[in-house]
């Protein structure tokens, strides 16, 4: 029981309370406050196969590193028996510490106490670490394992979100901010964590959802389970909320650790730099083989990163979902960047809603955080239907044109092969201010394809020619020869070199170190408009 006994303060012949005394105080209530909601709400935690708020702490941070701050705060609730139940730490535990040696603000929502929710004096402890954050320039990562706000305490609990959601925008793109989701997140609580940059949840006992399955039956009378409503791997796959998954609590909060080894502490400093392992020079004939002769068949994306990269090293954002759009980081020549990639294995690399809103999101996070940017183009354009034009793909495909118009980091682009029409455009291209943009000998830069353009083109002169199929056929070829190469765009210099594809991975590390230095700014104004 949290309550704490303290006894009669004074000795007999004095007011005087001894050292000594206060000491005992203080180590007593600091013990309480490490039991959190008490041994038999451990053990329940434990039994859900969660861990406990300062277990996920342990983990997170580098031993012995964890500072705790308001370890003793209590909530001043005096109705519904509270004031009966006044833990110490109130639910939340909060401080900094470090990962590999950098400094990083945490909070762990403990749902041993009152399920986590969240009162007054828990957001203002949240609030705390925020600014100290912010004031510091280190990143925030919020543990969130909680049934929102505590009921008991009403607008207070609400007045606390709204609290955490202003330093979050405030802190956007100044310090990264990076959520866990290791139990309930519900209601207007998911909103603290969906403005933070990424999400990561953990399979099986993460849950985020705006209203859960009851209501839904209530309202639209469809019956779904709450894994299957606001899971992980729902939210990793369909609704593309969560970032990351992992497949238990220890290895996801890993999975965060890793994360921290490509992002810089703040906007104003470069990410890490790790010491290369991984051969410069290095060329790889397998991207010579990987590319097929038929320009209409699919390889791996994948594997061109892979084997570009540092030791094959990626760190993929997404993976599960709009997989017709890889993005992720990795490292060149030691420095971290992001890549963002079509993928023709999937859709045939054409870029559809969810695509274009995971790229621009990425783009723009890379962007915020002085992360170079790396594009890898085969995109036939952009995915037709009314699925697509009524669900406003011309509004959310803006949204890749614009962040990576604005983004003023490194920009590099490798054509490997289609790169047609307005997709061409916005796959980083150097008339969208790319600094360097090569092609591989394969790239076909056109407005469409040969037998959509043919198509259009000549429609009249097939229709009428002796032998349709055949004069079809030659003028695809012709167009081919023509129009879907890298050389009309080579020698306007819209790409900078046509490079053999062994050679990508120097090619790509010259380009980088040239850029080091860049300065490039926007002219000055409130923020931009980009199409939301
Ligand atoms: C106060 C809460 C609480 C809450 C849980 N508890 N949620 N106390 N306020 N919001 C308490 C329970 O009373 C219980 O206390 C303990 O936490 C554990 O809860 P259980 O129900 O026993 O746990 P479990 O079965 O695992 O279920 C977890 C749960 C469920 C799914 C989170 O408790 C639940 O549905 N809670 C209510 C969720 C909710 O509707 N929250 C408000 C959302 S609206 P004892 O003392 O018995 O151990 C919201 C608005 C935010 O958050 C707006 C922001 C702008």
């Amino acid at each position: 029981m949290a309550k704490t006994e303290e006894g009669p303060p004074a000795s007999e012949e004095s007011h005087v309370i001894s050292v000594e005394h206060r000491i005992e105080q203080v180590r007593k209530r600091k013990e309480e406050a490490l039991l959190g909601g008490g041994e038999e709400a451990i053990a329940r935690q434990h039994d859900r196969g969660k861990l406990t708020a300062r277990e996920r702490i342990e983990k997170l941070l580098d031993p012995g590193s964890f500072v705790e701050t308001d370890m003793l705060a209590r909530h001043r609730v005096t109705s519904f028996g509270l004031e009966e139940r006044r833990y110490h730490g109130d639910g939340v535990v909060t401080g900094w510490g470090t990962i590999e040696g950098r400094k990083v603000f945490v909070f762990s929502q403990d749902f041993t106490v009152f399920g986590g929710s969240l009162g007054e004096v828990y957001a203002e402890k949240i609030c705390k670490v925020m600014d100290l954050a912010l004031a510091t320039g280190a990143p925030v990562i919020g543990i969130n394992d909680s049934g929102g706000a505590r009921i008991q305490e009403g607008a207070p609990s609400l007045a606390g979100y709204a609290y955490i959601f202003d330093r979050n925008v405030r802190s956007s793109g100044v310090i990264p901010q990076i959520s866990l989701i290791l139990g309930p997140c519900a209601g207007g609580a998911v909103y603290s964590p969906s403005m933070t940059d990424f999400i990561f949840m953990s399979e099986a006992t993460s849950h985020m959802a705006i209203t859960g399955p009851e209501v839904v039956k209530a309202v639209t009378g469809e019956d779904v389970t709450l894994e299957e409503l606001g899971g992980a791997i729902t939210h990793a796959s369909k609704s593309g909320v969560a970032h990351f998954v992992g497949p238990n609590e220890e290895k996801t909060i890993k999975l965060v650790r890793y994360l921290m080894s490509f992002i810089p502490d703040n906007n104003l400093e470069d990410p890490p730099y790790f010491p290369p392992t991984d051969d410069p020079a290095r060329e790889e004939q397998a991207l010579l083989d990987l590319m097929p002769d038929e320009s209409n068949k699919p390889y791996d994306m994948h594997e061109v990163i892979r084997l570009v990269f540092d030791d094959g090293e990626f760190f993929e954002v997404f993976p599960l979902w709009a997989q017709n759009i890889i993005t992720g980081f990795t490292r060149l020549n030691g420095h971290a960047v992001g890549v963002v990639a079509n993928q023709p294995q999937v859709l045939a690399g054409t870029l559809n809603i969810d695509a274009s809103i995971k790229g621009a999101r990425f783009v723009r996070f890379c962007d915020a955080f002085n992360i170079p940017i790396i594009t890898f183009v085969d995109v036939p354009g952009f995915l037709p239907g009314t699925d697509q034009e009524w669900g406003g793909i011309i509004r959310h495909g803006a949204k890749l044109l614009y962040a990576f118009t604005e983004a003023t980091v490194p920009r590099l682009t490798v054509i490997t092969r289609k790169a047609y029409g307005g997709a061409y455009v916005v796959m980083n291209s150097k008339h969208i201010r790319a600094d360097v943009s090569f092609a591989w000998p394969t790239a076909e830069i056109a407005v469409m394809g040969p037998e959509g353009a043919v198509n259009i083109v000549f429609r009249k002169e097939i229709q009428s020619a002796e032998d349709p199929v055949e004069r079809r056929r030659e003028l695809i070829a012709d167009y081919t020869e023509r129009f879907s190469s890298p050389f009309i765009a080579a020698e306007r210099g819209y790409v900078d070199d046509v490079i053999e594809p062994q050679e990508t991975r120097p090619k790509l590390i010259a380009a980088l170190e040239m850029l080091q230095t860049k300065r490039e700014s926007l002219p000055p104004r409130k923020h931009g408009n980009i199409p939301l």
